[in-house]
């Protein structure tokens, strides 16, 4: 049997939330005081690792962080949350990234240092890791430099020792969306946004997306915010309307989602099942602040697993 049901290679880095209804922050000197501010715990690979934890699954992390409080916050908050961090990599040398964002109602304004999120490599996931796992999820592709060269040897590597692989590239902040096409061909289970699915694939609608996509990868979905997902399993496509919850804060959804898919994935259940599990773990994510605060648990997300609606695709 295996330690892990899930391993994570990815970035690790706070986020420090500012909330405040008028929030306007001015420079000369001023001091505006805000409503609200919270520590959380912030990166993409963190709050699907949560995620996945809160659903149950036992879940260890690679990554990299530097020796200071947030990378020290990093570890703790995870630790705390049921996430084996003892492969986690300190970095003397490095600095841990922190993103602060100011909310105001729904908008917001984020300011990013990255220090150590891209400095995780291939090679510093080892196979005595990846032989106590059945699968391995990276997310944040185009933000993890230096993992990017080595990642589709990590995940070719990965399942000739038997694990499955899954990837969340997020956004590409330089737009170029290169570099993929041999990770690709060694994913089972790819999960982009509508935005992210379009612009890998440059197709003009999301159908035409999808096929394209179904072509290289056996399985996925593709998020769609408050309208819900889309999956395909080869030719079979999946749908499912997102809950209707009085959404507090959408940080983190999609990597709630990436979890709730994945477990449906590693639980051998349905394309539709695993996309409304997706689905239902994504929405709940929203009804707090921050990324990991009201992600459910397993009982929690099958009571409200058909609350959804869904419908064929199309
Ligand atoms: N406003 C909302 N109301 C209800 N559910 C939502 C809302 N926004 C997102 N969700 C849920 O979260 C899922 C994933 O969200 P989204 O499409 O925003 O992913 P994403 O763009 O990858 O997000 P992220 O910013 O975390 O990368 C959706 O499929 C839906 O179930
Ligand atoms: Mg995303």
């Amino acid at each position: 049997m295996s330690d892990f049901d899930l391993l994570v290679a990815g970035e690790l880095n706070p986020d420090l939330i500012l909330s405040d209804p008028n929030l306007e922050p001015r420079f000369g000197q001023h001091e505006i005081l805000v409503e609200s501010a919270d520590l959380t715990i912030g990166s993409s690979s963190a709050i699907f690792a949560c995620g996945a934890a809160r659903l149950g699954l036992r879940v260890g992390f690679v990554g990299v962080v530097g020796d200071d409080e947030f990378g020290r916050f990093m570890c703790r908050s995870l630790g705390a949350a049921g996430v084996d961090v003892s492969a986690v990599v300190v970095e003397p040398g490095q600095r841990t990234g922190l993103s602060v964002i100011l909310t105001r109602g729904t908008d917001r304004a984020i300011l990013t240092h990255v220090g150590a999120v891209g400095s995780l490599r291939a090679e510093q996931v080892p196979a005595s890791l990846l032989q106590k796992a059945r699968h391995l999820h990276v997310a944040s592709f185009f933000l993890q430099n230096a993992l990017q060269p080595g990642l589709a040897d990590l995940f070719r590597g990965a399942r000739g020792l038997g694990l499955t692989t899954s990837l969340d590239t997020n956004w590409d902040p330089h737009e170029a969306w290169t570099g993929l096409k041999e990770v690709l061909a060694v994913t089972d289970v790819f999960l982009p946004n509508e935005a992210e699915a379009l612009a890998i694939t440059a197709c003009g609608d999301l159908e035409a997306a999808v096929q394209n996509l179904s072509d290289w990868i056996p399985r996925g979905a593709v998020k769609l915010g408050a309208k819900g997902a889309l999956a395909w399993r080869a030719q079979e496509r999946a749908r499912a309307a997102a809950l209707q919850v009085p959404a507090v804060d959408t940080v983190g959804a999609g990597d709630s989602f990436d979890a709730g898919f994945v477990f449906g994935f590693l639980s051998g259940w349905t394309l539709q099942r695993s996309l409304e599990m997706a689905v239902a773990c994504g929405s709940l994510s929203t009804r707090a602040a921050g990324g990991t605060a009201a992600q459910p648990t397993l009982a929690e997300a099958l009571q409200h697993l058909n609350e959804g609606g869904h419908g064929p695709a199309g």
